[in-house]
């Protein structure tokens, strides 16, 4: 008797349905918490691994912890660190033309980070290069969104590379336009469009970039709880009985 196929898969077998069937160590549930100093080595090797820029130093790791330790964040499976992302609180209407990225973060230290500021500024969300596709990259964009709910912050933005844009072939917004189009792959840009970013636009030589220029795709994600800050509605009507 022939053995019963339940759901027979079409197409061909993906690494994900390996994974599925045997999973490798540390690729349980996710779980995503404040990162502390001893996953620095680690958070550090994701980012060479994927070839974010110059690696995170120890400095700027300690300094981003100090500055703001609730938007630095690693996503742990079984124990084992697969992901990692920072973010920090930017007053960006206080810039009175488009920041650099240095200037923005104060070389990566996040001393800058403003408290006051209504932007959550996401930056560096990397999956480890065997886990992607398993939720690493949405889970910590999960952790963002709640952060900015509860910080009642307007937005979180984040400036994308375009690592595929080449100078000499078009400018930087028609290569965006046809990335979100779809006639050009652009991972990064896509994987933030899916988490409900939208595109606002090309920050031109934003990020410190020695191959290619440091171009960056600007996309926010709109806070949809914000309540603008002011009087509560008790203080509101206090105010308006004394004048009466
Ligand atoms: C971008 C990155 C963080 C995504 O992480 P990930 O864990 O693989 O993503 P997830 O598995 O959580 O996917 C989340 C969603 O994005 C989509 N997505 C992920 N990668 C994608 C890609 N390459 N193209 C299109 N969509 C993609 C998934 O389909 C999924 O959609 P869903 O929520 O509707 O199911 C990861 O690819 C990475 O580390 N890239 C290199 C680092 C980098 O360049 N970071 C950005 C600059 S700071």
């Amino acid at each position: 008797m022939g053995s019963i196929q339940l759901f027979p898969r079409r197409g061909p077998v993906t690494i994900a349905d390996v994974w599925r069937v045997a999973p490798l160590p540390g690729a349980g549930a996710i779980r995503v918490r404040p990162s502390r100093v001893e996953d620095f080595a680690a958070v550090r090797a994701l980012g060479r691994e994927a070839l974010l820029g110059a690696p995170v130093t120890l400095r700027q790791f300690e300094s981003r912890r100090q500055a703001f330790p609730e938007g630095q964040w690693v996503a742990e499976c079984d124990g084992v660190i697969a992901g990692a992302g920072s973010s920090m609180i930017v007053g960006w209407e206080d810039y009175p033309c488009e920041p650099s990225w240095a200037a923005l973060t104060g070389d990566g230290t996040f001393l800058t980070h403003d408290p006051h500021g209504r932007t959550l500024f996401a930056f560096d969300v990397v999956a480890d290069f065997s886990r992607r596709g398993f939720g690493i990259g949405r889970a910590l964009h999960l952790a963002r969104r709640r952060l900015c709910r509860r910080l009642n912050l307007r937005r979180i933005a984040a400036a994308l590379p375009l690592p595929g844009y080449r100078a000499d072939a078009m400018p930087p917004e028609l290569y965006a336009k046809r990335a979100i189009w779809g006639e050009i792959e652009e991972p990064v840009l896509r994987f933030h469009l899916t988490q409900g970013f939208q595109y606002c636009g090309i920050l031109r030589d934003f990020l410190p970039c020695a191959e290619h220029p440091g171009h960056a795709a600007l996309v926010a994600w709109l806070n949809p709880l914000y309540a603008p800050p002011g009087p509560t509605a008790s203080v509101a009507s206090q105010r308006a009985r004394k004048c009466a």
